[in-house]
């Protein structure tokens, strides 16, 4: 089939070309004496046009079309399109196919709802914002191999049927035809393969991998996602972090023309969390967690009583707007974080104001004046609580929320940093001297911690590190147990017994009695990153076919029932509840 062009690669150079272009019908304006048609097709809009409507076929939205004729530049230039300095003069139209009206019209701009767009994703996917955003992850991918091969990483291909060994989320099952009763796994990430590749030799690895997690969605996660995975033997943390900058960086010079400056960041986990509220810190911004205890520990209040932690955040300019209902509103967000409640004074004609001011001497007004550096209409925003982290994540909660509402995040701007010094373990809610992984049971004790696994596991850090960027967990990795008894010993203190652990991951184990050598490696989340370079917020807009909140695709149905004989040859029954 001829076609001499792009359509959206036309240019005041290709102006007395004669060509034939190929695409789908965007808007048409039939004025009478006067036709113009916007052609699409995946590389943009042109602009077709004829004095002589009458010579051609009629044509509605979304028609494929073959057209034919000589580029000339345009009167009026239009500045909003890359080829609007020029259009098509037509000789002949063909229509390849027609189409029905679409459900939706389709531009950038839509209103259509969410769960449409979906249903008919072959639809959405020609809008030119939705088709470069795919256009960004593939480029992503691009840079990924490009580096990595560059360094000499292997590609390498490890299985999607696994054993279930849960990473944390819940796993997809698949169950056997040939052993009935027994299930396979799809993998969380191919994190035991490519550790037992490293056990194998192959020493520096990478792959797209496909992820299955089965965990309540938000709008940064998917039920199925893409790991750009990696691992590496004989490398310590700070080589690992130096080669995956390396990445970083040409990829956000290759896919956004931006520079990073390099080294990135570090911050370590605690600073992250005392100051930010969270591992995972946009730095864009301010609004910082003050530690209040030394002054509100001396207060009469009962509810600090016994409290471990007091601290706060200071938003400048909303006391006057504040109202009641607005910091009722707050203490449910507090409560999520299973803080007690939310406190609040107002900064008013340079006192302080508000219920909690009978709590408060002068001295400790004053105090707090002077440490908060307050000002007129600052709202002081403060709890307490025994625990370390609620405190940090509910105060950091609090923080993102402001810092959305106050407009104080930059869009275009990029913040990367590394988080580092994670604590190996995470106490489990509830469970006394229980503990789960804070990364995974995989994960490398720093060498000094090691001790400290049989008297403080709690204090324990380990080599590990998340990548973020702009207030995303863009990936994470660590550096991985090598030693055969270091990892029993590790998934012993996360509540399995010797016989668990053969029984569970005895052959995973087994692999480091034979030479393993020292390895590490990281994940990226390429959704993750295609949604930071698109400019998105929504994981949804950057996959081809994603599944909805429900986890389900509204287009093809999937999940659905099978039939009888299916589920006969699995050996499994349907019981309705
Ligand atoms: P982790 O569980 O931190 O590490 O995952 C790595 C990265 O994958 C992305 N990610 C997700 N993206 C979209 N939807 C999800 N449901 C989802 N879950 C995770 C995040 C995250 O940072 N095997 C280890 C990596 C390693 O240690 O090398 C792992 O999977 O961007």
């Amino acid at each position: 089939m001829k076609r001499t062009n792009w359509n959206g690669t036309l240019r005041l150079s290709d102006v007395g070309k004669e060509v034939t272009l190929c695409g789908w019908v965007g808007t048409r304006r039939n004025l009478g004496s006067l036709l113009f048609i916007d052609l699409r097709d995946s590389t943009g809009y042109v602009q077709l046009v004829s004095d002589h409507p009458e010579d051609f076929p009629d044509v509605r939205n979304e028609y494929v079309i073959q057209a034919e004729g000589v580029v000339r530049k345009k009167d009026v230039p239009n500045p909003n399109l890359p080829t609007g300095e020029i259009e098509v003069y037509l000789h002949k139209i063909t229509v390849l196919n027609k189409a029905v009206n679409p459900p939706f019209i389709i531009a950038d701009k839509t209103d259509a709802l969410e769960d449409t767009r979906l249903q008919y994703r072959y639809l959405d996917l020609r809008r030119p914002c939705l088709l470069n955003k795919l256009k960004i992850r593939a480029a992503i991918v691009k840079a990924w191999h490009e580096y990595f091969d560059g360094q000499g990483f292997l590609e390498v291909e490890t299985p999607i049927l696994n054993l279930s060994s849960p990473e944390g989320a819940r796993d997809y099952l698949v169950p056997s035809r040939v052993h009935h009763g027994a299930f396979y796994a799809l993998p969380q990430s191919p994190q035991l393969w490519k550790q037992l590749l490293m056990v194998g030799g192959v020493e520096r690895y990478y792959q797209v991998a496909k992820c299955f997690r089965d965990e309540d969605l938000r709008a940064d996660r998917q039920p199925e996602f893409t790991q750009l995975d990696e691992e590496v033997s004989f490398m310590d943390q700070d080589q690992i972090l130096a080669l995956n900058e390396g990445f970083l960086a040409k990829a956000f010079k290759d896919v956004l023309g931006v520079e990073i400056q390099l080294p990135l960041r570090r911050m370590k986990y605690w600073d992250a969390m005392d100051n930010y509220g969270s591992d995972k810190p946009d730095t864009r911004y301010g609004l910082l967690l003050h530690d209040l205890k030394p002054i509100l520990a001396r207060s009469p209040f009962q509810g600090f009583e016994g409290a471990e932690y007091i601290k706060g955040i200071v938003v400048p300019g909303v006391a006057k707007e504040t109202s009641r209902k607005v910091l009722d509103a707050l203490q449910i967000e507090a409560r999520k974080f299973r803080l007690k409640g939310i406190l609040s004074l107002k900064m008013e004609g340079g006192a302080l104001s508000g219920s909690f001011l009978k709590f408060l001497d002068e001295a400790q007004q004053k105090e707090l004046i002077e440490a908060l550096e307050l000002k007129d209409d600052d709202l002081i925003l403060f709890a307490s609580s025994s625990s370390r982290r609620d405190i940090d994540f509910g105060l950091g909660a609090l923080r993102t929320l402001y810092a959305k509402q106050l407009g104080l995040i930059k869009p275009n701007t990029y913040d990367l940093l590394w988080v580092v010094d994670f604590p190996m373990f995470e106490p489990i809610e509830g469970e006394e001297g229980r503990y789960a992984a804070e990364h995974h049971p995989f994960t490398r004790p720093r060498d000094e911690d090691l001790p400290l696994l049989d008297t403080k596991p709690e204090e324990v850090l380990a080599y590990a590190y998340d990548i973020i960027i702009n207030g995303y967990e863009a990936g994470g990795g660590t550096l991985r147990i090598y030693d055969h008894d270091i990892q029993w010993k590790i998934f012993n203190l996360l509540g399995l017994s010797d016989e668990e652990v053969a029984r569970r991951f005895g052959w995973f184990i087994d692999a480091f009695q034979y030479g393993a050598p020292p390895h590490g490696g990281i994940a990226f989340g390429l959704d993750r990153l295609a949604m930071i370079m698109s400019g998105t917020d929504n994981i949804r807009d950057v996959e081809a076919f994603p599944k909805n909140l429900q986890a389900a695709d509204p287009m093809s149905h999937a999940p659905s029932e099978v039939s009888e004989d299916q589920l006969e040859a699995v050996a499994i029954k349907v019981v309705e509840e």
